[in-house]
């Protein structure tokens, strides 16, 4: 029996689409109403006393879908950053991003960097947003940079310091919403011994019941590591 939090939990926000079609709404309020569960969300880990939460909010494959769409993502990442950034100050949170956000037009690849610097000296907790991510590339970077930096043969001690996650420990907890039972390239390299709790419930449904019910199913894990204890 394992009674202790995770000390990071990940969300695959997954489902904002369907949630919108069931009600007869467009795609793009699912992915409003999939902000406001962030924001509940957000808060009750921090309360909890959770010290890391990752997000997945856009994968490097969604670039297939609709420009409109993507801009629609694009505009919530921008006013999540916006909204959040006073709460993250507050409560001593750094933020973290993880992917490629040169498709973000100058002033919000600016605001960003802003937000980084703003909160950079936070050590304890953190905020950490995949967007335009993909687990493989991560991978791949790290590797290239790790290469460019002139390390002949590196180990993971070495290799770590490359990833987004620099600094942030592994997931202990990956939740996914919307009843698919898949990572999507998802923090490959982190998730190695990681939780994962699959759930029916649509994200935009998704309430502090649901991670109730979420921390529950963990701490009845037996996480072994490998080990026979
Ligand atoms: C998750 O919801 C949010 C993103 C992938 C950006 P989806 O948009 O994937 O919702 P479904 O899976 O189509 O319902
Ligand atoms: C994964 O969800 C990405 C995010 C939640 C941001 P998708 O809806 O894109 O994943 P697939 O396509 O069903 O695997
Ligand atoms: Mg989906």
């Amino acid at each position: 029996m394992n009674d202790r939090l995770p000390r990071h939990i990940a969300f695959i926000m997954d489902g904002n689409g369907r949630w919108a079609l069931k009600k007869g709404l467009k795609r793009s309020i699912g992915h409003r109403y999939g902000v406001k569960a962030l924001k509940r969300i957000f808060e009750y880990v921090f309360e909890l006393g959770i010290n890391y939460m990752s997000i997945y909010a856009l994968s490097k494959e969604n670039l297939k879908r609709p420009k409109e769409e993507i801009q629609t993502l694009i505009e919530l990442l921008n006013e999540y950053i916006d909204d959040c950034l006073p709460q993250l100050i507050k409560n001593k949170i750094r933020l973290n991003i993880m992917g490629d956000i040169s498709i973000l037009d100058d002033s919000s690849q600016q605001k960003i960097k802003m937000a980084l610097e703003d909160t950079k000296h936070y050590s304890d907790k953190a905020l950490n947003i995949a967007f335009n991510y993909s687990g493989r590339d991560e991978i791949i970077k790290a590797a290239n940079q790790a290469i460019k930096d002139g390390h002949g043969e590196i180990n993971q001690e070495i290799f770590e310091k490359y990833l987004y996650t620099a600094s942030i420990p592994d997931p202990d907890l990956i939740i996914r919403t919307s009843g698919e039972q898949r990572i999507s390239n998802f923090m490959l390299y982190q998730s190695a011994y990681s939780e994962i709790y699959f759930t029916k419930t649509l994200w935009p449904d998704f309430t502090k019941k649901t991670l109730d019910a979420a921390l529950d199913d963990y701490k009845k894990r037996h996480r072994k590591f490998g080990d026979i204890k």
